[in-house]
Formats: structure tokens, C-alpha cells, sequence
């Protein structure tokens, strides 16, 4: 047998299991499967250290896949303490030799160690997710950022943290945004984080949410796709927003949008997905009505504020996996949902493999780019190039077994002349 790959993973024995799981998500993931194949003929990433931080799912497992089949040495380590499987980062060390250090409930210390151990491996290339290894890199280790070509990252929040990078002069390499990029945020952000939300409210909870008053904090591209799949499930959903345009589309799209004071007495279920910090408060709490239910998908656990809850609470104990209920002095229940971090990773299995699907073939394609294209960048903030984003949509688009129309030469005559009117 050959040597395992470095490793800090909880179980190796769960291998089997997450094979067969990666193996299933695998079946969803035509585009990147697509990639893989054209990266084991033309190997682009050849000669690169790819150190990748994020979500230790079966889908990541697949993307890890596909880097190293275009020729680059990968190691995985997990952007978030709740969000991984086990069972894959068992299957990515034993059955795949793909160096992984992850381990579900991980403490802060453990979580920083595992960013330093795939740092330690001199990156050439860093794929990060919500912008930890980055920042890592940046702060304690400035020298190494030198021998760094260039980056990806894959969530809002990352894009937020590296542009306030950007603006205090402070970033050393060109990272791509592929959050940004329309096959990523129009699709993973609110179709996946969409139903994977629900997906561990449910499985945290088993409530049904018909006729339940769900309030949805940020109407962004997640908070669209958590009410539109909340009010799919006949919940009567409320919107809050500080963006007015925001605002104004939930409510032309016929949810209720109101202040967080207001809605607090009103909700059965909170959800806050802002990508900001302190959404719910005491002052909300003290308002919550007993038995509401309270979770977040944004990206850090900072959009609860918990230390406020634990302040009032008497009384704290887990009434399901992955629910706590927290009793305040006058009898009055608080349910949190995954320690307040990200629901659909915490107590579901995050985005569905179909979306993820063109989200890690973006990255493939990022990284085949960046491979190619460092030397003439600077240390700014990228865009992935338009014509990597349609080629996904339409290898999508085939896989589905869908066609669009083509531009007749009558009409790309039509939309390029100016003097053609009434
Ligand atoms: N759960 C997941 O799997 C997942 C997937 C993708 C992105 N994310 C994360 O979700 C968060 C949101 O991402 P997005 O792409 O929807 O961002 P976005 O910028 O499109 O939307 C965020 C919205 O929140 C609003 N907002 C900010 N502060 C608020 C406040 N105090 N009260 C109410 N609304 C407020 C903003 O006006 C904006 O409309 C980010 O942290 C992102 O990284 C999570």
C-alpha cells in the first residue's frame, strides 16, 4: 500500500463511506468531471502547489480531484470548524493520497494549525474560502507571500475582506474573485444556499414551516434564494434589509420587509444571512417569542450575537443534534441552530453537488488561468474572464441536455449599428 499523503483527519476507518459519497456527488458534477478529463490529457497545473482552504465536502473532494489530475500538488484544510465531513477527509487521504487536515468541531488553535500546515508546503497557488488563509499568510507569515503567484476565493465575504485589503495597499498577489463571476453567485449563492438552508433548518428541527413566520435578514443573492424557498414551503416570510433597492425588491417580490425590531416578536424562525456582523441582538432575544428558532448562513458566526444570549440565558442544553436551546429567566426558549455558524454546512451537507458543480469549475478554471497568466498581473482583485464564465454555463447548459439559440448574422448586424430605428 503507498504511503498516505500528511493528514489530520478524525477517523480514517469513515474512507469508505465518504468514497462512496464523493463518488455520488461526482454524478452531478458534469462540467467539472468534463475538466478533469481535459486536465489528465493537457496537465495546465503542472509544477504548482495548490493550498486549498475550504469546506472539507464531498463536492470540494471532486474539485480536489480535478487539480490534481491537471498535475498540481494539493493539500486541503477546512475554511470553516463545523463544516466538515469526516468520512471525505477520510476518503481524500486513504483513497485519493490528497493531503487533507480537517476535523469537524476543530478548536480555533487546531483550525489555525491546519491553515500552517498547508502554508508550511510553500503555496504557489491559494484557493480560499471566506479569506482565513489569506489573511493567515498575510499576517503572520509576510515573507512567504512573495513566492505566492496568485489566488482564488470563493465566498462574498472573502471578495469583502481581500477588496479592504486591496484599498490598504496590504495585498502581495493577484487573486481571482470567483464569487463574482455570475455562474458562481447567481447559482451557488441562491439556488444552493437556497435549499441547503432550509435543508438544516429542517434537519436541525423537523418543523414544519408551512404557515410559520420565517424572517430572512439580507436580501441578497443568498437571502433571495432562503425566502424564495421558505415561502415555496408556505412559510409566511418576512424581509429585513439596510439597502433600500434591496428592500424594495422583497417587497415587490410580495414578502413582508420590516425592521429586525419588528420582526422579532413576530418570527417562529430566524435567518440571518447579511454577510455583516451583530444582526440579532439582546434586544431582539428579549422580544423572540418562547421556541424561536434562530440559525445563520452567512459566512462567519458573527451575525448572531451569542455572547448576548448567553448573558441572558438561565439555563443552556441540546434538545437535537446541532439545536440548543437556551432558557431565559422568564421561562421564555431560544432555539440556535449549529452554534450559529453556517446552517447548511453545520447540520445539512451544504450546496447540492449540481451547483457546486459549476462553482468548483470555475475554480478549475481560475487556477488553469492563473497558471497561464500570473506573470503580467498585479496585486489586485480579478474578475474571472468572461469567456471562462460563459464556457461553463454552456458545457451546463449541454449537460442538461439544453440548446440555446444563436445570434443570426441579421441580428449581431442589428445589435452592433447604431442608425437602425423606427
Ligand atoms: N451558506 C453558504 O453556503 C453561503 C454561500 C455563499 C455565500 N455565503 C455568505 O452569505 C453572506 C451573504 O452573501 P450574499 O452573496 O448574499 O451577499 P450580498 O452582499 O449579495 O447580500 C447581503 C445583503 O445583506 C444586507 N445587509 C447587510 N447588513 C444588513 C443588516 N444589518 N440587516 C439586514 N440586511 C443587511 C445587504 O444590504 C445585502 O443586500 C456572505 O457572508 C457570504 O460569504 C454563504
Amino acid at each position: 500500500m503507498p504511503a498516505l499523503p500528511s493528514h489530520d483527519v478524525a477517523d480514517l476507518s469513515a474512507a469508505p463511506l465518504g468514497k462512496a459519497r464523493i463518488e455520488w456527488a461526482e454524478r452531478s458534477m458534469p462540467v467539472l468531471r468534463a475538466i478533469r478529463g481535459r486536465f489528465e490529457a493537457e496537465k495546465p497545473l503542472e509544477g504548482h502547489t495548490v493550498a486549498a482552504c475550504l469546506h472539507v465536502t464531498t463536492e470540494t473532494a471532486n474539485l480536489m480531484r480535478t487539480l490534481r489530475a491537471g498535475g498540481a500538488d494539493v493539500t486541503l484544510v477546512a475554511s470553516n470548524p463545523l463544516s466538515t465531513q469526516d468520512d471525505t477527509a477520510a476518503a481524500l487521504v486513504s483513497e485519493y493520497g490528497i493531503s487533507t487536515y480537517a476535523i469537524r468541531g476543530e478548536d480555533n488553535e487546531t483550525y489555525y494549525g491546519h491553515i500552517d500546515a498547508a502554508l508550511d508546503l510553500q503555496p504557489t497557488i491559494t484557493m480560499d474560502d471566506g479569506c482565513d488563509l489569506v489573511n493567515r499568510l498575510h499576517t503572520q507569515r509576510p515573507e512567504q507571500a512573495a513566492q505566492v503567484l496568485a489566488g482564488t476565493e470563493e465566498t462574498t465575504t472573502g471578495v469583502i475582506r481581500l477588496r479592504a485589503m486591496e484599498r490598504a495597499n496590504a495585498l502581495r498577489y493577484p487573486i481571482i474573485a470567483v464569487n463574482d463571476t455570475p455562474t458562481k453567485h447567481l447559482f451557488d449563492n441562491r439556488y444552493g444556499t437556497g435549499q441547503s438552508t432550509l435543508d438544516g433548518i429542517i434537519r436541525a428541527t423537523n418543523l414544519l414551516l408551512a404557515g410559520r413566520t420565517v424572517v430572512v435578514a439580507g436580501f441578497g443573492y443568498c437571502g433571495r434564494g432562503v425566502a424564495s424557498r421558505a415561502k415555496g414551503l408556505g412559510a409566511d416570510v418576512v424581509v429585513t434589509e439596510i439597502n433600500p433597492i434591496r428592500g424594495l425588491e422583497a417587497a415587490m417580490e410580495g414578502y413582508r420587509v420590516m425592521t429586525m425590531e419588528e420582526a422579532a416578536p413576530q418570527g417562529d424562525v430566524f435567518i440571518t444571512v447579511t454577510g455583516n456582523t451583530s444582526i440579532l441582538r439582546q434586544e431582539h432575544f428579549e422580544a423572540m417569542k418562547d421556541g424561536a428558532v434562530i440559525c445563520n448562513s452567512g459566512h462567519f458566526d458573527v451575525e448572531i450575537d451569542i455572547a448576548s444570549l448567553e448573558k441572558i440565558a438561565d439555563d443552556r442544553r441540546e434538545v437535537r443534534p446541532n439545536a440548543e436551546e437556551f432558557v431565559l429567566t422568564d421561562g421564555r426558549r431560544i432555539v440556535l441552530l449549529a452554534s450559529g455558524r453556517l446552517v447548511n454546512l453545520g447540520a445539512a451537507e451544504g450546496h447540492p453537488a449540481s451547483v457546486m458543480d459549476m462553482s468548483f469549475a470555475d475554480q478549475s478554471l481560475a487556477a488553469q488561468w492563473l497558471a497561464r497568466n500570473h506573470e503580467g498581473l498585479e496585486a489586485r482583485v480579478y474578475d474571472l474572464a468572461v469567456d471562462l464564465d460563459a464556457e461553463v454555463a454552456r458545457l451546463k447548459l449541454e449537460s442538461m441536455g439544453k440548446t440555446i439559440d444563436s445570434l443570426t448574422a441579421e441580428q449581431e448586424h442589428y445589435l452592433a449599428s447604431y442608425d437602425i430605428g423606427t
